[in-house]
């Protein structure tokens, strides 16, 4: 294989080079001043709530919400919650490990819930461990590499009834073939056709047995898959432009498929938002890159996969190669990758709806999308991390006041913000809006046209640009707190981070263990153009790390050391859960171990470990039943594709047992054992309580 074949394949961890070559300023002296500023703020965003709440209002609100929190009940407009969340973390933390197994604290246990291949719709083919399943059965089977994930209970019987919905990022091409895959060119279709089949979103059915309690699915008429090939409308100001006209949809209003999908979020009118992070080297452009490919990292020699060489040529397939080939943009496909990059809404009580790109929303690479709880009569409000070297954090805000009775339709009108991260704690919401004077006059000032607000929107990441956004290392997911409306942020690390260009929010360079920002919108309104921010956690060694660094917090411990912060998620009662996604070589180099999971208290800064995972997996996604008794979360990757051509480097979920570990936990792996399934498990709490209290 050439080094050229190689560099292809070996980009499985999903992450993308730096394509932002703007000449944004590192603000270089931020970090001094904003250091300096350390003294002048009286303390941070949470020891404001803390001391106007109270604490002992802190510890009651722990004991009021221990039951459950219907999802989104909407406060009054300017009305701020009664208390603030003061979670006890009452476990005892896990230890770092080395394991192709789950460790939890002791009286918790877990279930394997629905790995990649499980049978869900149609004809519901069975998985074969050998990798044979064609692409016609992974068609109707669990894709692979499950990531973002959001449970929707029934209103029947909300903690034990649901729709699962799982993002399907990428796949593992030697382990997802039947003796590995054939890259040589063309590509044998059905290989390409089964690896299309492995990405999107599966929709799923589950419910708990009330005798077993285990969970299981329903073979019932919600289960779905999404893929690479399903038709998507095109909504919002890009809907019909130039920009997605093809030879599919000539009229620009049609694409094909959602790639990449990583992290997700969900509206409160309870549909599903599926986010396309790494699309770009899904494609290949040999005749000259547009800005709306180049800034993106469009690649001009080869495709990721080389989806577009697949043998016999037929148009779902050489939609992948965005050359100009034909005499028009609807003689080719040009313009495939402007389908690609957005936001994607998914009615996941609607098999047969049509998910709805919504355009309004930005496009970039997408980790997630999270709302902020809504407010009768005020703007839905998003926040999305674009997750490349030195990109930038995005918030959305409908123009659309909400009430009870809005849709999805909402999301195709509002107005797109870039964040500065500005050197004295504040914080300012850029407009990406051709409407917008500022906007206007910052792009004649760097020589920027636009054409539309099309323009501006297919090309966010050179928008974003114009303005002087702050460059960070790699916005990962957001979350938002369901009482205080902080917004907490992981920026999972930058290698490319320089000494020399290091800035108060970004204050590590390199950076390769990684940070969590988080930021309170002025007034309390997530909608408003400006917000104060401060810096919740420096990850890394017990030397190198440290909680709530402005206000002197603690470094980590061997309790809660940990590296590349990518997940999060701030549960009904106010746990904030941290997943990681070290490389295979940090999990291996230690001193961190497996990826895990943390939980941490936003109020004191409390943090421990709460669950390690197998071997060369991240932990990722993770959702739970109202009651908080049924933790959702998703193992990607175990095993990882970086050896996968020299054997499995981990065998979960299905071990041989005569590579068990006479003391559990399972430490060896049968290199030529059972292929490793991404998976869904399930925790719960031996005495059926609440996950983390
Ligand atoms: Fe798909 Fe940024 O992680
Ligand atoms: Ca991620
Ligand atoms: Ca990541």
């Amino acid at each position: 294989m050439s080094d050229n074949e190689l560099n292809t394949l070996d980009i499985g961890s999903g992450d993308e080079p730096m394509s932002n070559h703007s000449d944004n300023p590192h603000f270089a002296s931020i970090l001094e001043k904003r250091m300096s500023r350390r003294d002048m703020m009286s303390g941070s965003l949470t020891a404001a709530v803390a001391g106007m709440f109270g604490m002992s209002g802190l510890a009651s609100a722990a004991q009021a919400v221990s039951s459950s929190r219907p999802a989104f009940v909407p406060p009054a407009a300017g009305v701020r919650p009664p208390f603030a969340l003061n979670p006890t973390l009452g476990f005892t933390a896990v230890p770092v490990m080395r394991s192709d197994t789950t460790i939890l604290p002791v009286g918790h246990k877990v279930q394997v819930l629905a790995p990649w291949g499980t049978p869900l719709t149609d004809s519901y083919p069975e998985y074969k461990g050998d990798g044979s399943n064609t692409g016609a059965e992974q068609e109707q089977q669990v894709g692979t590499h499950h990531d973002g994930m959001h449970y929707f209970p029934m209103d029947s019987n909300p903690n034990s009834h649901g729709l699962l919905c799982i993002n399907h990022e990428y796949i593992d091409l030697f382990p997802l073939h039947q003796g590995g895959a054939n890259m040589n060119n063309p590509r044998p279709e059905d290989q390409v056709r089964k690896e299309i089949a492995a990405h999107g979103v599966s929709v799923i059915e589950i419910r708990k047995d009330a005798f077993s309690n285990e969970w299981g699915i329903v073979r019932g008429r919600y289960n779905r898959r999404v893929t690479a090939n399903t038709p998507m409308e095109i909504r919002g100001p890009v809907r019909g432009s130039d920009f997605v006209k093809t030879q599919y949809s000539p009229d620009g209003t049609m694409t094909r498929g959602t790639i990449n999908n990583c992290a997700n979020g969900y509206t409160p009118w309870g549909t599903y938002l599926t986010c396309e992070e790494n699309w770009a080297g899904y494609f290949v452009n040999r005749t000259g890159l547009p800005r709306e490919q180049s800034r993106y990292g469009v690649p001009s020699s080869n495709s990721r996969y080389r989806w577009d060489t697949a043998q016999g040529g037929a148009d779902q397939y050489v939609r992948f190669n965005a050359s100009v080939r034909g005499a028009s943009a609807t003689a080719d496909y040009r313009n495939e990758p402007n389908g690609q990059g957005w936001i994607v809404e998914i009615d996941p009580f609607d098999p047969n709806s049509t998910p709805k790109k919504r355009t309004a929303m930005g496009r970039f690479a997408h980790e997630g999308c999270v709302v902020a709880p809504p407010q009768l009569g005020q703007p839905v409000v998003f926040y999305s991390g674009d997750d490349s070297q030195n990109e930038y954090v995005y918030k959305f805000v409908t123009r659309a006041r909400y009430s009870r009775h809005v849709n999805g339709d909402i999301l195709d009108d509002g107005t797109l913000f870039v964040a500065r991260f500005n050197d004295d704690g504040t914080g300012d919401w850029l407009a990406l809006d051709i409407n917008n004077p500022a906007f206007r006059a910052a792009a004649l000032a760097r020589g920027v046209a636009f054409s539309s607000q099309a323009d501006v929107l297919v090309n966010t990441r050179l928008a974003a640009d114009v303005v002087g956004a702050t460059k960070m290392d790699r916005p990962e997911w957001g979350a938002v707190h369901p009482q205080t409306r902080e917004v907490y942020m992981t920026m999972t690390n930058n290698s490319n981070r320089a000494v020399g260009a290091i800035d108060a929010a970004n204050p590590r360079g390199p950076n390769p263990f990684g940070h969590i920002v988080r930021w309170r919108e002025q007034g309390n309104r997530s909608w408003a153009t400006r917000f104060e921010w401060d810096m919740f956690l420096l990850s890394g060694t017990e030397s190198d790390s440290r909680m709530l660094p402005e206000q002197g917090g603690p470094a980590l411990t061997q309790d809660s050391i940990h590296a590349s912060p990518d997940g999060l998620w701030i549960d009904n009662n106010g746990i904030l859960w941290i997943q990681t996604d070290m490389s295979g070589s940090q999990q291996g180099s230690g001193p961190f171990g497996n990826n895990a999971m943390l939980a941490a208290n936003p109020v004191t800064g409390e943090i421990k470990r709460f669950l390690v995972g197998p071997y060369d997996q991240e932990v990722t996604g993770i959702t739970a039943t109202p009651d908080g008794k049924n933790l959702f979360v998703n193992y990607q990757h175990p095993g990882d594709r970086s050896s996968a051509t020299a054997g499995f480097t981990s065998n979960w979920p299905e071990h041989g047992a005569v590579y068990r570990h006479p003391n559990d936990p399972i430490v060896f792996v049968n290199p030529t054992g059972p292929r490793p399934r991404s998976s869904t498990i399930v925790i719960t709490r031996d005495d059926d309580g609440v996950v983390g209290l």
